[in-house]
């Protein structure tokens, strides 16, 4: 690592398509070619932090770096993590009023106690708890065991998710029977019940990594939403066939509402309920 301060802030050409291949090989996350000004809003802070001289020094240590923080400091800088508590709820509707008698329904033939739920990219966790908070509501879910993953590629927000303390933006759409019940406010942070984090599993898992992503088994239902956005066709392709086999049969897939696996995969097929599209593995 050279030890001049004088940054660079803008990335040569060259500099810019290797790093842009080294990020798109690690995470699946693609950068066209005329965002180059996203990398570099991304990574300056780096750059500065670390007294790297330029992009291409930084590039250079992270090609030969076997240093494991390096490349999560670079996930945390390149992911983007926007997300809320009960964001497009449609999708939650159906969860709690078709999928789950369902599913409590065919697991119970198959000699089941259980439904295990996975959040695939879950960002500070505000996915999985409300799922989480969901599943606690349900009177026929009393005597069942609820097993919630959820995992990212980012250490800093799981770290952040297994915090569970939020701020007013992340709160505003949760209803107010679930606040009143859930969550204590302790001057404009809102700190989640315990009740609530012990259902829920945190784990850094890379979608595009099979050895990771294996690591999970026999899903009900996965909730992967608004990421799949960041990625090209080649690792949407690769995300979706390890989740097709991290699911149950029939077991059911959740993309965001912007989003459509029409032409990344053919193993899962369409379910619209309630103007909802849920993909169902086949
Ligand atoms: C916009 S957030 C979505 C959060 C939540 N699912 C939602 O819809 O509100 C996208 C998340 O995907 C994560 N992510 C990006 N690439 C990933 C990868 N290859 N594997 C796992 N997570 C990834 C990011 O770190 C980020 O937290």
């Amino acid at each position: 690592m050279s030890t001049l301060t004088a940054t660079a802030s803008v990335i040569g050409e060259d500099t810019f398509r290797q790093l842009r291949d080294f990020i798109y090989e690690k995470t699946g996350i693609y950068v066209p070619d005329n965002k180059k000004y996203f990398l570099e809003n991304r990574l300056s802070r780096i750059i500065k932090e670390k007294n790297f001289r330029n992009y291409e020094d930084y590039l250079y240590y992270l090609k030969y770096s076997s240093n494991k923080q390096d490349i999560a400091r670079l996930f945390d800088a390149v992911t983007t993590n926007e997300t809320f508590f009960f964001r497009e709820p449609q999708q939650f509707e159906v969860l709690t009023n078709n999928l789950i008698p369902q599913i409590v329904k065919e697991n119970s033939q198959m000699g089941r106690k259980d439904i295990k739920i996975w959040s695939a990219a879950c960002s500070t966790g505000e996915e999985p708890y409300t799922i989480a908070m969901i599943l606690l509501e349900k009177p026929e879910l009393v005597s069942i065991r609820k097993e919630i993953y959820a995992s990212d590629i980012s250490e800093s927000v799981l770290m952040s998710a297994k915090r569970a303390m939020y701020g007013g933006y992340s709160v505003r759409n949760i209803p107010p029977q679930y606040m009143a019940k859930y969550f204590k406010d302790s001057g404009g942070i809102y700190a989640l019940s315990d009740m609530v984090k012990s259902i829920v599993k945190f784990m850094n898992i890379n979608l595009i990594e099979e050895r990771e992503v294996k690591q999970l088994k026999g899903m009900d239902v996965v909730f992967c939403r608004n990421v799949l956005i960041y990625f090209d066709d080649k690792a949407k392709k690769r995300a979706v066939s390890l989740i097709y086999d991290v699911l149950r049969p029939k077991g059911y897939l959740f993309v965001g509402t912007s989003e459509s696996l029409h032409n990344v995969t053919r193993a899962f097929r369409p379910v619209i309920i309630n103007k909802v599209i849920a993909y169902q593995k086949v």
